[in-house]
This record gives structure tokens, sequence and C-alpha cells, in this order.
């Protein structure tokens, strides 16, 4: 039971009582509240990461100067924490968040975190917050890693102190319907990313750039963003925060080929790998704007969804820019995918996959 390299507890004084989190678990929504207890580990340079502690949730005190409000050279990692009909709480695929989280670094010139270094200070922390995990149907205790360089040095250069921290919020669903399907907005001139850019990375700055045509998605009256890509302003890449799949007619199934401006999700993974084992022909493919409305509007695409750690599986039911506005009818399949994620994740179905990790009794 004993995890490698488990994390100092410094347990909060006055933790939220019974009551205070029941009134939390009634109204959840995504990303408001906070937990009692963050993961907190410190990088030096010669040193590694040390100083590896789960400890009360709080405000940090960073030197203005700390470079991460300056160039922003910062990354972040999404998973859940899921309480399962028994009451022992589950992560899913943690070693994959692991491995991304170490890729974004790579790309961020931020050092690795080891991978038993993450699941330890995950493992930690739900541990600490267990009563924290909400067992309402679809919601999560939705687990945030990020590692921020923390240097008071105003040159542009790689950070030689980082802070690796990790936090927790009890979530209901990302999208205030729930399973509905939602509008997407197509941006005609903004880019979320660029070849040879930080697509492929989890940091700040690429979101930090999907507020502007987002906010113009929402003026326009649609609930999310969808980004083409930058080099030909032509094909699909992704929504603001999350992948986006194409079912067809025929039961064949498409989703944008990573290009390296795409940022590779987990639950974009797993899906792939159980339309494969279903027999479902899925292609990684480039897919053409243009190519796709025409599937749209002659019926030969029948479902389109968005999906995500923060949004599970999420149908598409109309897609629109400048000059078009096509509306997809939608079907099972995308109900199958999200009732087989969500039904592996809560322990509902067998896991031939080993994606779910335990994380406490
Ligand atoms: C996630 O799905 O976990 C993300 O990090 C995406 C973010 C838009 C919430």
């Amino acid at each position: 039971d004993e995890v490698a390299g488990a994390w100092d507890l410094h347990p909060k004084k006055h933790p939220a009582t019974r009551e205070q989190r029941e009134a939390i678990f009634n109204r959840l929504s995504f990303g408001v509240d906070y937990t009692d207890h963050m993961a907190h580990a410190v990088y030096d340079e010669g040193k590694g990461w040390h100083s590896k502690v789960i400890e009360p949730y709080g405000p940090l005190t960073l030197d203005p100067a700390a470079a991460v409000f300056h160039y922003g050279q910062e990354i972040f990692e999404g998973l859940k924490a899921y309480r399962h009909d028994d009451g022992s709480i589950w992560s899913f695929r943690p070693g994959y968040n692991a491995a991304r989280l170490n890729a974004s670094a790579r790309r961020l010139a931020i050092p690795e975190l080891p991978v038993e270094d993450f699941l330890a200070s995950i493992v930690g922390l739900v541990r600490a917050d267990a009563d924290w995990v909400p067992s309402v149907p679809g919601s999560s205790l939705y687990l945030r890693p990020f590692i921020i360089a923390t240097e008071p040095f105003l040159g542009v250069r790689s950070a030689r102190r980082l802070d690796y921290l990790c936090i927790a919020s009890p979530s209901g669903p990302y999208f205030v319907n729930g399973f509905q399907p939602i509008s997407v907005w197509v941006s005609p001139d903004y880019h979320r990313a660029g070849p040879g850019g930080t697509g492929a990375a989890k940091c700040g700055g690429n979101y930090a750039s999907s507020l502007v045509p987002k906010l113009a998605a929402h003026e326009e009256g649609f609930d999310e963003v969808c980004f083409l890509d930058a080099a030909t302003n032509t094909n699909v890449d992704e929504l603001g925060g999350m992948n986006v799949f194409v079912v067809y007619e025929d039961g064949s199934v498409s989703t944008p080929v990573l290009t390296g401006n795409i940022l590779e999700g987990g639950t974009r993974g797993a899906i792939l790998q159980i339309l494969r084992d279903r027999g479902n022909v899925v292609r990684e493919e480039t897919i053409p704007l243009q190519s796709l409305i025409a599937d749209i509007e002659s019926g030969k695409v029948a479902e389109v969804f968005a999906c995500g750690t923060a949004a599970v599986v999420t149908p598409i039911g109309r897609i629109a820019g400048e000059g078009f506005d096509v509306s997809v009818t939608g079907g099972d399949v995308t109900k199958s995918i999200y009732d087989q994620v969500t039904s592996i994740q809560l322990g509902h179905a067998p896991d031939p996959y080993n994606w779910t990790y335990q994380l406490s009794a």
C-alpha cells in the first residue's frame, strides 16, 4: 500500500468541515472550489527536486521578478480522481499525464519531474483530501499539477529555480449543460499554435492566446472556439481546450492527426483505442474544414464530438464560421463512447487496458 517515495504530510490545522464540503458538493461546477491541501516541491539547479510535501492549500509568496510572471515559463496537466461505488478512489492514466508533463517540460526548457514523484504527489494529495472526492453523478476531483519558474531573474533564459504544485478541485461538468450538444465557432483569423511553436505542449500561453478568439466565439453566441492550422488556415486542429472527433455514416471515425501543433489528449488516445477494439475504421488524418462542412451537408458525417479530461466527451451540434453554419444531427456513437469511457473511470466496466490506477482504498 505504500507509495514509493511518499511525500511528507503537513496537515492543515482546521480542515473544512463535512457541512462545508457538502455545501460545495451540492453546487459543483468546474474549477471554482479547492481542497484543504496541495502538493509542493522545489527545484534548484544542482540540487534537483527537493522539499516534497503535501501542505495546507494557500497563497504562494513569490518574488515579483519570478520568471513565470514575465516570460510565461509554465506547464500544467489535468487529470481526475473518481470515487468508485465501494468508496475507493481511482485515477485514469496518471502515468500518461506524468509523461506528457515531461514532454511539455522539454519544450519549455523546464527540468523533468520523475514519474514516481508525480504519482507520489497525487497519491499523497488525494489521500490527505480523500473526503473531498465527490460521489455525485458526473462529479470528480479534478487534479491540476503544474510547474512554474520562480527564480527572480529578468534575463531571458531557463530558470534555475522552479516550483511544482498540484492542487485539487471538486468539480462537476465542464459545460454547464453536461452531456448536451455544444456549438462551435471556427476562428477565421486566430490560431492557437503554429509550426515549431508550443501547440503540442500543455503550457499556459496556449490558453492565454485562445482567450480573444474564445471571447469572439461567445460574442457570436457559441460555446467554444475551433482553431484551424496556422500553416494553411484550412484544416481543423482542435478546440479551445479539447480534441475533436468526426463520426461518419459508414461507422468510420476521424480525428486530426498529431502535427506537433495539437495537444495529444489522454481522452483522445483512450477513445482511439476503444474504437479500434470495437472494430471501427479509425483514421488520424488531416481534416480540411471545407470537406467537413460538405460531408455534414451531404449527410456523410453523422456525429462530431469534443473530448478532454475536463470536457470528457461532449457532442457538437453546430459548427459555424465566416460564410457557413451547419448543424450535426448526432447519433449513438458519441453517447456510447461517453458511456464506455466514464464506465471504465468509475469502475462500472472492466478495464482491459489497465488505465485505472488506485489512489486510495
Ligand atoms: C483538461 O481537460 O483537463 C484541460 O486541461 C483543458 C482545460 C481547458 C480545462
